[in-house]
């Protein structure tokens, strides 16, 4: 648990650990419990008495959860008897110990990304213990929502990419990588919180994704997108049956539609054989993509009323048929540990990840899992915050919203922060930031 610089913590009063545990986190409660309790009637239909029992009993536990995180009491124990409780409990009474004493572990003494990940835990608890409705996503009505409303730039962004694919001249390397790097900062910028990238802006024309990158270039903090197209087309590969790219995907609406093109790219330009993509086995962080999430959004995709998205929707239906596409979970990406401790505690995981030849790992959460969300120095190198953490090449592709950011120039960091003063916080902001395993 101590590994550097300090965690960041709701313990800084005005940080926005602390305006997140304070203000934010209670108010997602509050919105899963009036999602659950919008689905009264369905639960009703669907399970009768047994299913309104349940929803009350899941609301009475979320508003208990709620008045925990409120008025700061001691993390609990899991009590679910689930496959990834005996993780949860051992790392709690690892920060017990280091913490000294039990009462110490609490919503706004302890690390912002313990205790966030945790709540986002004990809300699936809430609707684990709750049968017969112990399937009901919580967040599902705000991700089909997002899916639907950034339609005109999925449109726009599939028509793009099957333009593409429909030119029969075999593109030369210079126009491959235009593309390459187009389709990556459109998987970047599908990160942004508020999607305002697909709800067409006035400073780009008709809704293109594409068509808004070169506003959004100053915005890039870092980019090694050079670095990642080297380690793309480098001929040496890690696995047998070809190059494979693993996305660690983050939120599901625009976000996994720029993944899902560029992941088609990738394949289709034969700049990959195979695509790895990880989602989260239960409902996390609001939007986070789950298999029933992916296996939606490529329906979804499939039977839309325009002929370059169905297509592509078709396209990723066969890909995921053939094995050319794969979908995986694993507990460890719902677990609140730092990527730095993969090796150690989901060993089958970091060697998976090792087979691939690039990863890309999509988000803000992701990037404080690798930077062990720190209070760094803006300047210190991503290579030393991974510290170790190196299964395969790979890259953050990241907006910012939360208060750790390395690898800036010097002065960058501080110039920003005198003119705006929330730049890390916005999504306003983002990086590409690659990093090369050391060779053993
Ligand atoms: O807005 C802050 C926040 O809730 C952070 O806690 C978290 O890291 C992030 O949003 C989630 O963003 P992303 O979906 O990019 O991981
Ligand atoms: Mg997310």
């Amino acid at each position: 648990l101590n590994h550097g610089a300090s965690p960041l913590s709701a313990k800084v009063v005005g940080s926005f650990a602390y305006l997140t545990v304070k203000d934010r986190m209670p108010t997602i409660i509050t919105k899963v419990i009036d999602s659950i309790h919008r689905n009264k009637n369905k639960f009703f239909e669907e399970y009768g008495e047994d299913g309104i029992e349940a929803e009350k009993r899941a609301i009475s536990f979320l508003s208990k959860l709620r008045n925990e995180v409120q008025t700061d009491k001691p993390i609990l124990e899991l009590t679910d008897g689930l496959r990834d409780v005996d993780a949860w409990n051992q790392h709690l009474q690892r920060h017990q110990t280091v913490q000294g004493s039990k009462e110490s572990v609490s919503w706004f003494k302890s690390p912002w990304l313990y205790v966030e990940c945790y709540m986002y835990r004990r809300i699936q608890e809430a609707i684990w213990l709750n049968p017969p409705i112990n399937e009901f996503d919580v967040f599902n009505e705000g991700k089909t929502q997002s899916f639907f409303e950034s339609q005109q730039a999925t449109i726009a962004l599939c028509t793009f990419l099957e333009t593409l694919k429909k030119d029969k001249d075999i593109p030369s390397k210079n126009l491959l990588f235009d593309n390459f790097i187009k389709l990556l900062q459109v998987s970047l910028w599908g990160n942004k919180c508020d999607l305002s990238i697909s709800a067409g802006q006035e400073n780009y024309q008709k809704d293109s994704p594409v068509e808004a990158l070169p506003n959004l270039k100053p915005f890039v903090l870092v980019d090694d997108s050079h670095m990642v197209w080297a380690a793309l087309t480098s001929s040496k590969s890690n696995t047998v049956s070809g190059k494979r790219v693993d996305i660690v995907l983050d939120n599901a609406g625009f976000e996994l539609v720029t993944d899902l093109v560029l992941a088609d790219f990738l394949v289709s330009f034969c700049l990959a054989d195979e695509i790895h993509f990880h989602g989260k086995s239960f409902p996390w962080f609001v939007s986070d993509v789950t298999a029933k999430d992916f296996e939606w959004t490529i329906r979804q995709t499939m039977a839309a009323n325009h002929k370059w998205m169905s297509k592509c929707g078709v396209q990723w239906k066969k890909y995921l048929k053939d094995g050319v596409w794969s979908y995986h979970d694993h507990p460890f990406w719902t677990l609140p540990h730092e990527f730095c401790d993969m090796a150690v505690d989901a060993p089958d995981l970091y060697t998976k990840l090792k087979g691939a030849d690039l990863i890309l790992f999509k988000g803000d959460l992701n990037y404080r899992k690798l930077t062990g969300d720190r209070d760094w120095d803006f300047t210190v190198s991503f290579d030393t915050v991974l510290r170790g953490f190196e299964p395969s090449p790979l890259c953050s592709l990241r907006t910012l919203k939360a208060n750790v950011q390395v690898g800036l120039q010097p002065g960058q960091g501080e110039r920003l922060t005198s003119q705006e003063p929330n730049w890390m916080t916005s999504g306003k902001y983002a990086v590409i930031q690659f990093h090369m395993p050391h060779v053993e």
